[in-house]
């Protein structure tokens, strides 16, 4: 029998709860298509708050907060703002890339349920909040980590959701009545969805495919193949 260390034996999860885990990263979808009109509980919604809640923050700082969105009319708002950025983003391909993306199903705001804004304030915490020093857009990445969280919670839960970035801040703010200097940094789409797909929408239309993570790996410099990595991601199933 081979050893296992103490601290592996003690503080994993067991096989079950892992491959939960797992099963819930790469189940993970970004939804647009698939939204069913059924209400999302109270409950399950707090659960995923909560969720998001408990991600990192740099600092401890917490920088964000969640609007919840149902009313139908700033969803609308917010839909029309979607189509005029869609639209001029359309200009910055060529064909026949152009009519491609116009074709792409890019959001779900008005088919799921609830919408939520997640915001973050830059100035929480104060001026000098531990571990901003150096790298200032740390509250940035503290608060797309507790999208991440919720967006994992919600997959457990078997709830979809979409992420929508083709809309002006300025647009979301004077909608959502969000002040300066809060940044609107994520507008997602909530709801029960018909189906989880295997594979992102985006590689299934041909738009773009996964890339092999070995070769993403370096070994102690950028640009050097970490030899082992690589050997054990080509052994290994996933
Ligand atoms: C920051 C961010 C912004 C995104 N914005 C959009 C968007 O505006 N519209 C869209 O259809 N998908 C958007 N996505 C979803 C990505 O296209 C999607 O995550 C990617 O294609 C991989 O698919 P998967 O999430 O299903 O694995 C966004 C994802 C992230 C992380």
């Amino acid at each position: 029998m081979t050893h296992v260390p103490r601290a592996r034996a003690s503080f994993a999860l067991s096989p079950q709860e892992r491959r939960g885990v797992y099963r819930a990263i790469y189940g993970r979808r970004d939804v647009r298509a698939q939204f069913l009109s059924d209400p999302v509980p109270d409950r399950v919604l707090a659960r995923l708050l909560r969720a998001a809640h408990h991600a990192p923050s740099v600092g401890f700082m917490q920088p964000w907060n969640f609007i919840v969105i149902r009313d139908r009319a700033a969803r609308a708002a917010v839909r029309e703002a979607f189509v005029r950025e869609r639209d001029r983003a359309a200009q910055l391909y060529e064909e026949p890339r152009r009519s491609q993306f116009l074709e792409l199903k890019l959001e779900g705001i008005l088919e799921a349920p609830l919408n939520l804004c997640v915001t973050c304030d830059p100035e929480r915490g104060g001026p000098h909040v531990l571990g901003r020093s150096a790298v200032r857009e740390t509250d940035i990445y503290s608060t797309a980590c507790a999208v991440q969280n919720l967006w994992l919670a919600a997959r457990a839960e078997g709830v979809g959701v979409g992420w929508v970035s083709i809309v002006q801040p300025a647009e979301l703010r004077a909608i959502l009545g969000i002040p300066e200097p809060v940044l609107p940094l994520a507008y997602l789409c909530l709801g029960y969805v018909s189906e989880f797909k295997d594979t992102p929408d985006l590689a299934r239309a041909g738009w773009r495919q996964r890339l092999p993570l070995g070769d993403l790996v370096f070994g102690d410099r950028w640009g050097a193949p970490d030899l082992r990595v690589r050997a054990t991601l080509e052994r290994a199933e996933r």
